[in-house]
């Protein structure tokens, strides 16, 4: 068993309620599948795909508390390899060459951070261990876990797993070759070319969904072992032997046939009806028949553990979601036919980019994904809006191929759902991202950051300092969360500064309590906080320019318009400025900034519904900033979200 430092069971876990913020479900509630589909998803949501924004190991506690405890058919996760990257995305405006121009020149806005995958050993194994216990909970008895991991650290993750869900219940070791070769030879590398991930399959019990899939023999098998052609037909066959082994100690009937008498793997009967059909040949009199087996009557090549035919995603890709890591659909699409029943759900809880969640609808089953980065659940939502849209439009016009693509060969099941819901728990909805707000405030502060730790950001001078999330005020909440950790670090003595916006009133009374027993010139622990809206020395900090946007309504009869006349983020023109120096940037067209357009014609003031979502197919497309909706309510606010290209989003509220 595999253990490390400040190793613990999770012993006890707060399961947070979870907000619904917004919708998809441009069909109305009838658009899931019927029968008994639903009969085991739990009432207190949508029958849809849910897509969750937070911590997962807050998420997955907020599932098992709400009814999903042993429903799940089928876990993939790709986690965060310990890579000790910041893994970026470059984010360019949209539009054709010129829509953002600056002398002639377009230009793009720079990488922004993801999520960073840089930790101290133990932490992340107490990471991986932690979600996995939790994963195993929410399995279904027949369920499968798939974890996508690459050389670094599949060894101990496989420990850890082999932990959870015992040895017994390993199912297959992956090799996933990623790509052709690997040249940074040129560049001095001494070691062979890494080419492959590292998929591990353990099942929760002893039988488990697993759908065999068969692959297409090579040619070079076909040419040597399918070696005759019929006449006429062309169909290609290969000749297998008659006679049976083992003889009469095996109970095989013995008789003659076309004259010659041996041990036969038929009756006789059969023989001759097989023969009847053209099935056996004999190449001349007296030799021994042998039977007709036809290429196109075998199943293919069972899938052996060694996977080389799926290629990343490439740069021109339709799927491609300038996401950094984004997994190919066609590895989804293999892992959810085999293990996943049809009426099966599927979770994701590092969905990143959405590919697990887009294979799941593609395929007609139900779906739950999860991701703490408010980008990735940006783009997940987008892309599956799409993936919907297009289902939709396919219903509409029965006949076309199946949706699947990545196996012409399988029309695609009827989908599960036409709808999904954003779930948010824990309210992880920030402005800027959380690494970017991290970023900004360390080097505000002048805090040295210590990247390897997975809860402290960094120290100032000689205490540690971690930042709360700006996203909400310090609370009690927190302080609990810093003495577990605390606790954790028996041989830690510094003091610890908190960096917050601003703070909940219990939170002094919790830091007043704490520090009261520690005073003295010995005293270890003690909380100092540094609150950024009001601290007369730091308080600079908080100037976060929001984006805006001019949007008008109006209602003609039965019909609103809402049209977009401009839009502007600070953010967006501070990094243009950075990228062109002196010159200020020009941007002609404001909707180059604008990455999707969200409108709900009957806002309740709670959850977004998406009426409409105009998300442009390719990068060189822009918004088109005008719409006109039917809405029959008189009297509804319309509202109308504004995402721009870092992902900030602008909401506008109207009553036309
Ligand atoms: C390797 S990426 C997943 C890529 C994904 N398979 C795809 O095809 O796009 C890992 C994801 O895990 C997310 N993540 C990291 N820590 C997380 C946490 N504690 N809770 C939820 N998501 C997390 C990151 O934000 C990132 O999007």
């Amino acid at each position: 068993m595999l253990t490390w430092v400040g190793k613990r069971p999770i012993r006890h876990i707060v399961a947070f309620p979870a907000q619904h913020v917004e919708s998809f479900d441009p069909s109305g509630d009838a658009s899931t599948r019927g029968g008994d589909l639903w009969r085991d998803w739990p009432t207190g949501y949508p029958r849809g795909g849910l897509l969750f924004h937070g911590d997962n190991k807050e998420v997955l506690a907020h599932l098992l508390a709400n009814g999903f405890r042993g429903k799940v058919d089928l876990i993939y996760i790709d986690p965060p390899f310990d890579s000790g990257a910041d893994y970026v995305r470059k984010v360019t405006l949209r539009g054709p060459k010129g829509t953002a121009k600056l002398d002639g020149e377009a230009y793009t806005l720079g990488e922004q951070i993801q999520y960073t995958d840089i930790w101290a050993n133990d932490n992340y194994l107490q990471f991986m261990y932690e979600r996995l216990l939790l994963l195993k909970e929410l399995l279904a008895s027949n369920g499968t876990l798939w974890i996508h991991l690459d050389e670094g650290r599949s060894h101990s993750i496989k420990m850890i797993l082999d932990e959870v869900f015992g040895t017994e219940h390993f199912i297959n070791e992956i090799i996933w070759k990623r790509q052709t070769a690997h040249s940074d030879v040129g560049q001095g590398a001494r070691h062979l070319g890494r080419v492959h991930d590292t998929l591990f399959v353990y099942a929760k019990g002893d039988d488990f969904v697993w759908h065999q899939i068969f692959t297409p023999y090579s040619a070079d098998y076909v040419d040597s072992f399918y070696r005759f052609t019929d006449e006429g037909s062309e169909r290609r066959y290969r000749l297998s032997d008659l006679t049976a082994p083992g003889g009469s100690s095996k109970g095989n009937p013995y008789y003659e046939f076309l004259g010659v008498t041996r041990y036969w793997r038929f009756t006789k009967s059969r023989m001759e009806e097989m023969h009847r059909q053209g099935r056996i040949v004999q190449t001349s009199p007296g030799t021994v028949p042998a039977q007709k087996r036809y290429l196109d009557e075998m199943p293919g090549v069972p899938l052996q553990s060694l996977w080389d035919d799926i290629r990343p995603v490439q740069s021109q890709a339709d799927e491609r979601e300038e996401f950094p890591t984004q997994k190919p659909e066609a590895l989804l699409d293999r892992i959810i036919r085999l293990c996943s029943p049809q009426d099966g759900i599927v979770l994701d809880c590092f969905v990143g980019s959405g590919t697990t969640a887009a294979g799941a609808q593609k395929l007609g089953r139900r779906w739950i994904a999860c991701d703490i980065n408010k980008g990735a659940i940006q783009t997940t939502s987008t892309r599956l809006q799409t993936i919907i849209n297009e289902q939709i439009g396919q219903a509409r016009t029965p006949n076309q191929p199946g949706l699947a693509g990545v196996d012409p060969g399988h029309a695609a099941p009827e989908p599960a759902q036409l709808s999904l819901a954003i779930y948010r728990v824990n309210d992880y909805d920030l402005a800027i991202q959380q690494v970017e707000a991290v970023n900004l405030a360390c080097e505000h502060l002048g805090v040295e950051r210590t990247r390897t730790d997975r809860y402290f950001d960094g120290t100032l001078g000689k205490r540690l300092v971690k930042i709360v999330p700006f996203n909400h005020p310090l609370t009690p909440l927190d302080l609990d969360e810093l003495k577990r950790e605390i606790e954790a670090r028996p041989t830690e003595d510094r003091s610890v500064v908190l960096v917050c916006l601003g703070k909940d009133p219990g939170a002094d009374a919790w830091i007043a309590d704490w520090n009261r027993l520690r005073t003295g010139k010995n005293a270890i622990n003690c909380i100092e906080v540094i609150e950024l809206r009001t601290d007369a020395k730091y308080g600079k900090f908080f100037k976060h320019e929001p984006a805006r946007a001019r949007v008008k309504a109006r209602r003609d009869k039965k019909m609103i318009v809402v049209e977009i006349t401009d839009f502007i983020s600070p953010s967006i023109l501070e990094r243009l400025e950075q990228q062109s120096g002196l010159l200020r940037p020009k941007i002609d067209d404001w909707r180059a900034m604008v990455d999707c357009v969200l409108i709900d014609t009957d806002h309740d003031g709670r959850v977004f519904n998406i009426a409409v979502s105009d998300i442009p197919g390719r990068k060189t497309d822009l918004v088109v900033g005008r719409y006109e909706l039917p809405a029959d309510n008189v009297g509804s606010t319309v509202a109308i979200k504004v995402i721009d290209m870092l992902g900030e989003e602008v909401l506008a509220t109207l009553q036309p």
